[in-house]
């Protein structure tokens, strides 16, 4: 296979007879499909029984890919045990939120603290790397699939005292770092210490709890304790092949697992793609560019995406002809070195069968699903190469922290109706709207080559963040934050300071008040000659150096800040600080004036449907992506002197070009 986007997806011939195999491959050519993730539920074929293994089926399959000259992405099997396993050992299934032992059924069905899972797991995964590692056709590793949920058994229990040793060291470290002294508490010895549920500190499901600092610590735990399952893979696998890059696919902003802490163990980031249809594109574009920051900025894959429709939701709206394209594209365009689908033919049986596939129960070439994938096969075939290892030359930041955000939806107070997603997705949105690459980092990132630091709801501040969000205005770059950030402490605890905390000498203003209101109760913003509307809740800023930018216009703080800008350092840096949940005018009003100060307004941003997105190949290559999502035609004008590498088509400065309803240009930029 030459050096091109590997392309395929999820295969699972295990399920149909090996005659169908033939036109799978069949099809596999006529729509350029190089690239076949198999193995993720073949447990039960793989491992009928605790001391038999049989490998007759998979070794078919790996064979007849590699005799196809096509790559596999192999899995090793691990996310959904067989029924005998379930039957001999029950603690590996996992006990819910409620406190109830399940019995056999679904996928995601183990323990990740079982030490029998774990050995099972891990003699299975260590097995077919042995019996696959010199394959000519194997092209990565997948670890189980989409790690997720949570479990509250015995086992979980006991590994969660032990996690919390490590972590407090002392019990009177603990006592502190949860409050306990609060309602009664205090824990003399850690075999007291309980796992959060519905039988302990919750009420009203898992976003209720008394005591948010043992919610907070469990969900540390439990996002270890699956990651510890796909390391002790891992590191089978690699005993056997130890030059094969790994990953497991994430779920992008996925909020039981705190990505950030599994990335370093992974050799590259993958990730599912299933936005809601009707979600605006900076949706997936969010999540893609979090998997991107996972690693730095290195390319990851788009290991699923649907080619025409879901099937989990209540209702699974169909892909409209050109929309798998633009999605397949825009992955491209975020770092994707990797276009893979699931599934490459249908399911005939079970909760999938409905799920879109590129082959369909019927086994034509002439769906237009499956035309519209071969069309992107040609497409990623002729574009070859240009396009891997490209790094995105982005100069504003996103924080993302889990923490901030688990901490933010377990308070009691403000507002329960605040949704960190939301929230990053509207300042998101605005920067990516205005024309910026955005970086989606973690608040441990190096924060020293951006000009633009978004930083919204930053509801924890730990470590040394303060100091180094501090030295970004510092050297002359804009900060922003906003409401309910600076609030506490890694344990979740109040500062013993005003209101934003370490965040305070940044942004220059105090918060003594904020006021939480209904959805339907809004506010008007006054920024510049414009109004705009805000929302959820209303904090109310006493300027401690910052000058306002906009100001509430109604109720008893009427006449105060709702925005404000703080100069800080020597260099003319800035610290914002917006104290409601702003309307996307006023953000977009907002996060341009901030843009603007750093040139950062792209000279597409007129086009609201269409999308920018830079990328630099490792050759030096200047890309510019341009996807219209819009389904009427765009009207624009060459930026720069281009080459459309799709068309060959070259463009002077200035000179006017159409993108298509829906339609994708890949400028390489002179
Ligand atoms: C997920 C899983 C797949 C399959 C698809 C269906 O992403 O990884 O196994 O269930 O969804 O859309
Ligand atoms: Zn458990």
């Amino acid at each position: 296979m030459s050096r091109k986007i590997p392309y395929g997806g999820d295969y699972n011939p295990e399920q149909w007879p090996e005659e169908i195999w033939d036109e799978d491959h069949r099809l596999f050519t006529t729509a350029g499909i190089d690239t076949l993730t198999v193995g993720v539920f073949a447990w039960s074929v793989l491992q009928p029984a605790e001391d038999i293994y049989d490998f007759t089926v998979l070794d078919r399959i790996v064979e007849r890919a590699a005799a196809e000259g096509r790559r596999v992405v192999l899995a090793t099997g691990t996310a959904a045990v067989p029924p005998w396993l379930a039957l001999k050992y029950p603690e590996v299934n996992r006990t819910d939120f409620e406190g109830r032992r399940h019995r056999y059924g679904q996928r995601h069905n183990f323990c990740p603290s079982s030490p029998v899972y774990r050995r099972l797991s891990v003699a299975l995964a260590s097995r077919i790397a042995e019996r696959y590692a010199d394959s000519p056709a194997l092209l990565a590793w997948h670890i189980n699939n989409e790690y997720g949920g949570a479990c509250y058994c015995e086992l979980c229990a006991e590994a969660f005292r032990g996690w919390l040793r490590a972590r407090h060291g002392t019990l009177d470290a603990l006592n502190h770092a949860w409050w306990t002294t609060f309602w009664s508490h205090r824990y003399t010895d850690w075999s007291q210490i309980e796992p959060p549920s519905a039988l302990t500190e919750h009420w009203r499901g898992p976003d209720h709890t008394a005591f948010q600092g043992i919610t907070l610590d469990y969900r540390r735990f439990m996002t270890d304790a699956l990651l510890g399952c796909f390391v002790a893979e891992k590191e089978a696998v690699r005993a056997h092949a130890p030059d094969t890059p790994v990953t497991t696919n994430f779920m992008g902003l996925y909020r039981p697992l705190d990505y950030h802490r599994w990335a370093p163990h992974l050799d590259f980031a993958s990730w599912d793609s299933y936005p809601p249809l009707d979600a605006p594109p900076t949706v997936p574009a969010l999540a893609h560019d979090l998997m991107r920051g996972l690693k730095d900025g290195a390319p990851f894959w788009l290991m699923e995406q649907t080619p025409s429709t879901t099937a989990c939701r209540d209702i699974n709206p169909l892909r409209r002809p050109g929309e798998l394209r633009i999605a397949t594209w825009q992955a491209i365009a975020h770092g994707a070195d990797a276009a893979l689908y699931f599934q490459m033919r249908a399911s005939r049986g079970a909760c999938e069968k409905y799920i879109g596939a590129v082959i369909g129960h019927a086994g034509r070439d002439d769906t237009r699903v499956f035309r519209e994938v071969a069309d992107i096969g040609r497409e990623l075939a002729e574009l070859g190469p240009l396009t891997l290892g490209a790094r995105t030359p982005a100069r504003v930041a996103l924080l993302v922290d889990w923490d901030s955000w688990w901490a933010l939806e377990i308070s009691d107070g403000p507002s329960r109706l605040v949704k960190y997603p939301d929230v990053l997705h509207r300042y998101y949105r605005a920067a990516r709207v205005a024309g910026a690459d955005v970086d989606v980092v973690p608040v441990t990132a190096d924060l020293s080559a951006y000009d633009v630091v978004l930083a919204p709801v930053l509801h924890l501040v730990k470590g040394d963040l303060a100091e180094r969000l501090e030295a970004v205005a510092g050297r002359g770059g804009t900060v922003l934050t906003t409401f309910l950030s600076g609030r506490g402490d890694e344990h979740g605890l109040a500062f013993l300071t005003d209101v934003p905390g370490p965040l305070g000498p940044l942004t220059g203003v105090r918060v003594d008040e904020w006021d939480a209101r209904p959805a339907d109760v809004t506010q008007t913003v006054r920024i510049g000659d414009r109004e705009v509307t805000a929302g959820l809740v209303f904090e109310i800023v006493v300027e401690q150096g910052a000058e306002p930018v906009a100001t509430y216009a109604r109720d008893f703080y009427a006449g105060t800040p709702a925005v404000t800008r703080n100069r800080f350092g020597e260099r003319g840096g800035e610290g914002w600080y917006v104290a409601t949940f702003l309307d996307e005018p006023g953000t977009d009003e907002v996060v341009r004036r901030i843009l603007g100060r750093h040139g950062l307004v792209g000279p597409y941003a007129a086009h609201a449907a269409v999308e920018t997105a830079h990328r630099v190949a490792p050759d030096g290559t200047r890309l510019l992506f341009l996807l219209n999502h819009a389904t009427q035609e765009a009207e624009l004008s060459a930026h720069a002197a281009a080459a459309d590498v799709l068309t060959g088509k070259r463009y002077e400065p200035g000179e006017p070009f159409t993108l298509d309803p829906l339609g994708v240009a890949l400028l390489r930029v002179q």
